[in-house]
């Protein structure tokens, strides 16, 4: 039987020792970290993720700044919205919520952020950057996954990991933190052909895909360390991960649940992105 990785309480031990940090830090430089949010329409799902995200940064000690846009907001307004918060002193990370309306064209929006303050690490410039090994915002949920591992005291050197999904997101985000951390990394999509035999070749897991237990528990190698990301919602109002948890917990060394497993990552993650995203914004203030 796996071992259940508590993504829960790992957030929890992350943010009691964020609060700490964000306090010396506020005390140093005459004000709090500070995350601008803008989330656009009416998608409910992405509202209770915005939510979630603001109240972890009050308890944390870090100032959100809330801005809401229609469900029928125009490109002019998100820019003009964006080129605000590029421009305000108090407001350290930015945090697009994505998905858009359908009329808005995310691409150009991520690119007018400016890239020391793209607490989500979804701007080119950043994910140039962690293709290089260069220190910069990385995403979030690929950030959580990692720790995940790590905390549970998995190998990654030399480790045999498979990515399902290959979005800019995720799947591509975490396949360069694995690669980072000496594993041999596939990257399994939608296209990919025997998929269930890849997945069988895996130490580490990574499942995002976004579709309902698409794997199988009988896929999963013995002893694998299981991470899924996946959050969907059923029509009964459950919630299930990517991966048929039930048949892989008997197989796997390791697996996160969901909810409770990679989820309050990575809102701990955006905290911990935000907070060095100020420290690295006032160091370059004071070097200008
Ligand atoms: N939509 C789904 N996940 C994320 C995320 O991590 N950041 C943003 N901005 N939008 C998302």
């Amino acid at each position: 039987m796996a071992q259940i990785i508590d993504g829960k309480a790992r957030a929890k031990e992350l943010r009691k020792s964020l609060k700490e940090r964000v306090a010396s830090f506020a005390e140093q430089n005459g004000r709090a970290p500070g995350l601008g949010v803008i989330l656009v329409g009416a998608d409910p799902a992405s509202a209770v993720y915005v939510r979630n995200k603001e109240r972890a940064c009050e308890k944390t000690g870090i100032r959100s700044f809330h801005h809401e846009l229609p469900q029928d907001a125009t490109q002019q307004q998100v820019e003009d919205l964006i080129d605000q918060l590029n421009g305000d002193p108090d407001v350290h990370g930015i945090l697009l919520q994505l998905p858009l309306p359908a009329q808005l064209d995310a691409q150009p929006l991520i690119f007018r952020i400016r890239p020391d303050k793209d607490a989500d690490g979804f701007h080119p410039v950043n994910a140039g950057r962690l293709s290089v090994g260069q220190p910069t915002f990385v995403p979030c949920t690929p950030l959580g996954c990692i720790d995940l591992l790590r905390w549970s005291g998995v190998t990654l050197q030399g480790a045999d990991a498979v990515v399902v999904g290959r979005s800019n997101i995720v799947g591509k985000p975490v396949a360069q933190l694995l690669l980072a951390e000496g594993a041999t990394v596939t990257i399994c999509h939608s296209k990919t052909r025997d998929l269930a035999e890849k997945v069988g070749t895996a130490d580490v897991l990574i499942a995002a895909v976004g579709r309902p237990e698409m794997i199988r528990g009988d896929w999963i190698r013995p002893g694998a360390a299981v991470i899924d990301v996946g959050i969907n919602r059923l029509e009964d109002g459950s919630i299930v991960g990517d991966v048929e948890f039930e048949t892989a917990s008997a197989r796997a060394g390791y697996i996160t649940p969901v909810p409770g497993g990679v989820g309050p990552m990575t809102v701990a993650k955006l905290l911990e992105n935000t907070l060095e995203g100020a420290i690295r914004f006032e160091q370059q203030k004071l070097q200008a």
